[in-house]
């Protein structure tokens, strides 16, 4: 029985990626961190609950993570930790490069030190290439890296350190470079589900309004399931590599609400007002990802639409909202 080590299990994607695993066989193992109300730390994890165990653990604690990764000797790494939100990485800059950066070097570390026979992934984002898009439009592997945010910048270093200890050490360490991914599972503070959540409340009488930042900034949103087989694949491929995960097309916060809006019977013109709270002092503006790359090595096609997508996302909060 093959044995993965997951940390960020508790979000949406270490959710996922656990019962994929679980599915192909796997023993799943994984850190959360303490948190004063432990009744939502591992909500996200209330599924089918045999071969998976759960630690406390946090990035920024590396003898911590070295004892555990001893311990537990596993063959593939999945380093999905971080403080993922990119408004919020200017309010807690150095916390964001605590655990973004320089936890990246400490799960290495520990991997080097404890069992670098393992296969290694870290979670890099599409935030990495912030301003830079190439002369068609797309963002690729090839891409320049201009971050425009603590939390792009943060990724950044995570990205390289993985790159200098495949080199310099000869691990299997990769880099899957994401673009946003949503899901029921997905925060409510991340903008395709707070929209939805908000927009089922509208449609239920249960709120008026819904304040939101900037809308015209575009984003590439895929489905995390279709996102986790493509972190498995690539960290299985036999040379450690990099690869972009999209699905190639690209829509505004508008569209997207405008589409979420007319979906409920509604017009998001009536509901929808700005709060500048939710702008960023830097936004990065479009995001579009070709990954050609990935389809091409692996056959990878994402199996959710846009549409089905939010229309699932929908489903779920109609569902949920009483
Ligand atoms: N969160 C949020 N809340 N975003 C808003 C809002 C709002 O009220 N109003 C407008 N937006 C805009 C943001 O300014 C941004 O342009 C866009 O919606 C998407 O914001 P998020 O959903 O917060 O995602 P993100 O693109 O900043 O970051 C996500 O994707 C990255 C991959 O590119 C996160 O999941 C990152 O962790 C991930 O790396």
């Amino acid at each position: 029985m093959k044995k993965a080590f997951i940390t960020g299990i508790s979000g949406q994607d270490g959710s996922y990626l656990s019962e994929y695993l679980l599915g192909l066989g796997y023993e799943v193992h994984g850190i959360v961190r303490r948190n004063s109300i432990p009744e939502h730390q591992q909500s996200r994890l209330d599924f089918h609950r045999k071969n998976l165990h759960v630690n406390y653990g946090d990035l920024t604690d590396a003898s911590g993570l070295e004892r555990l990764l001893k311990k537990i000797q596993p063959d593939e790494i999945y380093n999905l930790g971080a403080q993922s939100h990119v408004r919020i990485s200017y309010d807690v800059p150095q916390y964001t490069a605590q655990t973004n950066a320089l936890g990246v070097l400490n799960i290495l570390e520990a991997y080097r030190n404890a069992c670098p026979e393992a296969k290694f992934y870290q979670a890099s984002s599409s935030e990495m290439f912030g301003s830079s898009v190439d002369p068609d439009g797309f963002q690729r592997e090839t891409t320049r890296m201009t971050p425009v945010s603590p939390y792009g910048c943060s990724k950044v270093f995570g990205y390289n350190i993985v790159h200098n200890y495949r080199n310099a050490f000869k691990l299997h360490a990769v880099n899957g470079i994401l673009f946003n991914h949503e899901s029921p599972r997905r925060g409510s503070n991340f903008v395709t589900n707070k929209v939805v959540k908000g927009a089922v409340q509208i449609k239920k009488g249960k709120s008026k309004v819904l304040e939101l930042g900037n809308m015209d900034s575009y984003r590439d949103w895929g489905h995390s399931k279709d996102y986790v087989r493509a972190m498995h694949l690539i960290l299985n491929h036999h040379t450690p590599d990099d690869f972009v995960v999209a699905t190639g097309q690209t829509h505004s916060v508008r569209e997207m609400t405008d589409y979420v809006f007319s979906k409920l019977g509604l017009d998001y013109k009536e509901f929808v007002v700005q709060n500048p709270i939710y702008l960023r002092p830097e936004e990065l503006p479009y995001l579009r990802g070709d990954s050609t790359k990935l389809r091409s090595t692996f056959n990878w096609v994402p199996e959710y639409t846009f549409e089905a997508l939010m229309d699932e996302m929908i489903e779920f909060w109609m569902d949920n909202i009483n």
